[in-house]
């Protein structure tokens, strides 16, 4: 049994990045190959062994609910017809044992406002946080397995960290570390997308947090910070001064699928792994650029 049994993916943001595409449809909805982004996270948490999804959402985010629920008529249609493979896979998105809970962020106030609506149905554990924008290729195991086994040893909260360009601070909540082993990390302070100048470091968390129930209380107390919003990044900075708050270094490789750039970089390394197309479309791309 897993120490983190709960994960939340905030997925109410508006995507304005990727207008027009996200107008409609929600951003965690695309799909990198066949398989919507929202789906790569769901799976990076169970395996984890975490076995409750709690989704914070929006009016304009039905398809995620859609897609975790059951599809009868596209499921009569597959067994009518035979197609077991593709029948054991819709049935796969969500294995047994698995729950979701969808609760709505009424306005799209920021991420950290995003998180405190999911305290009622967390409670009093320490959890998960996913963004599932950014989509991360783990070694050998997925990010948050190696999260949750560090949760083991430390019982804190751990913030996944990747170094950055120095001119993209201001993207990101930076941190300040002391004590570190070139993996983990003490943070001394954090703050959200500071100009290149002023940022103390390049170290940026990026989308995977773990998280003692403590931040909640700090949530309740936070107001609108960088961009107007109600930053998960300020609640972290109250935190620390209370508890250990761990950097770590993920093994894997991050695609900021929120860029239009880092979709696509995600899309050709994708596909140059997958199973079916991986020698078709290496041709084809060998093609391209020649
Ligand atoms: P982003 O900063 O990527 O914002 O949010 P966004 O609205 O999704 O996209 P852009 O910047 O306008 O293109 C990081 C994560 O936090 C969620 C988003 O859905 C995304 O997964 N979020 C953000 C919320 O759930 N609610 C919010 O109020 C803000």
């Amino acid at each position: 049994m897993s120490l983190i049994k709960k994960a939340v993916f905030p997925v109410a943001g508006l995507g304005t990045r990727f207008l027009p595409a996200t107008k409609a449809n929600p951003k965690e909805m695309m799909p990198v190959v066949d398989k919507p982004l929202i789906q790569y996270a769901v799976e990076e948490a169970i395996e984890a062994g975490i076995t409750e999804m709690i989704f914070v959402t929006s009016s304009a985010k039905r398809a995620i609910e859609d897609h975790f629920d059951k599809n009868y008529e596209m499921e009569a249609e597959l067994e009518k017809k035979g197609k077991h493979e593709l029948l054991a896979l819709l049935r796969g998105i969500v294995p047994k044992g698995i729950s979701c809970v969808y609760i709505r962020q009424p306005e799209a106030l920021g991420l950290g406002h995003a998180v405190l609506c999911a305290k009622p149905v967390v409670g009093n554990e320490p959890f998960a946080v996913l963004l599932a924008d950014d989509l991360i290729d783990g070694h050998d195991r997925g990010v948050v397995r190696q999260m949750v086994n560090l949760y083991g040893e430390y019982h804190c909260s751990i913030l996944g960290v990747e170094e950055v360009p120095a001119s993209d601070t201001d993207k990101y909540g930076i941190v300040s570390t002391g004590n570190d082993d070139g993996e983990v990390a003490n943070i001394t302070n954090i703050i959200e997308k500071p100009k290149p100048v002023q940022a103390p470091s390049n170290l940026a968390v990026v989308g995977r947090y773990l998280l003692t129930p403590r931040i909640f209380d700090f949530l309740e107390r936070t107001h609108k910070g960088s961009g107007g919003e109600i930053q998960l990044t300020d609640a972290i900075a109250e935190l620390l001064a209370e508890e250990k708050v761990l950097a770590y270094r993920f093994k894997g490789k991050r695609y900021d699928c929120g860029s239009k750039l880092g979709y696509l970089q995600a899309t050709v390394e994708y596909a140059l792994k997958h199973p079916d197309l991986k020698d078709a479309f290496a041709a084809y791309l060998a093609g391209v650029k020649g």
